[in-house]
């Protein structure tokens, strides 16, 4: 099937969500809202590197159905947390085979691998660009989701953020993020740790120059350098900010 046929039946899929008078509940809309703009970042990226028309189709695709779960996740859970509900990724995966929407093994792993925090070894370059484009989309929006967050609601302090509260960030999930280890979510306690996390993803884990590019001209680091010292002046931030100093 081509992105426009996916297109239109993804489209009917989230649909199927939505109450009596067309409402989707917040957090689906929020994936919804997600989604089109993964799939917009998606080609920016593209635009900006070298992709055949092939490798172009996939990504694209991938792209759109990647959070495919998140509303089943929603319905059944209430939580996008992975840890206390179900891997997304995998519900993911198995929604769209269960749908027949593609049978295409480099976009099914694209989905699959979308949230790890590293891909398998022994991927074909075809099927492993397809997925560092659409964990390279995915992270450029989520960078954008909790700006918009922050914007909405700006007094930190309102348990605004997952529950997490303004605090020191815990030497764990510093050492880890700097040490380039998985980082144990059990272990994120306070908003810092939280910000680190992507903080980590801006240093280490955009794979295309472009993406790269993105970030930096949209100030992400920036600005979650600012955030964090608008609530903590902890020592252990210096190496995450001494290259931006
Ligand atoms: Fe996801």
């Amino acid at each position: 099937m081509d992105l426009d046929g996916i297109t239109r039946l993804y489209g009917e899929y989230i649909d199927s969500y939505r109450d009596r008078t067309g409402t989707l509940p917040p957090m689906m809309e929020l994936k919804r809202i997600h989604t089109q703009k993964v799939v917009e970042v998606a080609r920016l990226i593209i635009e900006g590197e070298v992709f055949t028309p092939e490798e172009r189709d996939k990504a694209l695709q991938a792209a759109m159905l990647h959070d495919a779960g998140r509303f089943e996740q929603i319905k059944r859970y209430g939580t996008f947390n992975d840890a206390k509900s179900v891997d997304h990724a995998v519900l993911s995966h198995d929604i769209v085979c269960e749908k027949g929407w593609t049978a295409d093994e480099d976009i099914l792993a694209a989905i699959l691998y979308h949230n790890r925090r590293d891909l398998p070894d022994g991927m074909s370059p075809l099927r492993e660009k397809i997925c560092h484009l659409v964990r390279d989309a995915d992270k450029l929006d989520i960078f954008r989701v909790l700006e918009d967050q922050l914007a909405a609601n700006p007094n930190l302090s309102q348990d605004a953020f997952w529950g997490l509260q303004p605090g020191e960030p815990s030497p764990l999930v510093v050492d880890a993020i700097l040490n380039r280890k998985p980082v144990d979510y059990g272990l994120i306690r306070t908003l810092a740790d939280f910000i680190l996390i992507q903080v980590g993803w801006l240093r280490n884990d955009l794979y295309f120059a472009t993406t790269r590019r993105l970030a930096s001209a949209r100030g992400h680091l920036e600005f979650r350098r600012r955030l964090l010292e608008s609530f903590t002046s902890s020592p252990l931030l210096d190496p995450f900010f001494d290259s931006i100093a």
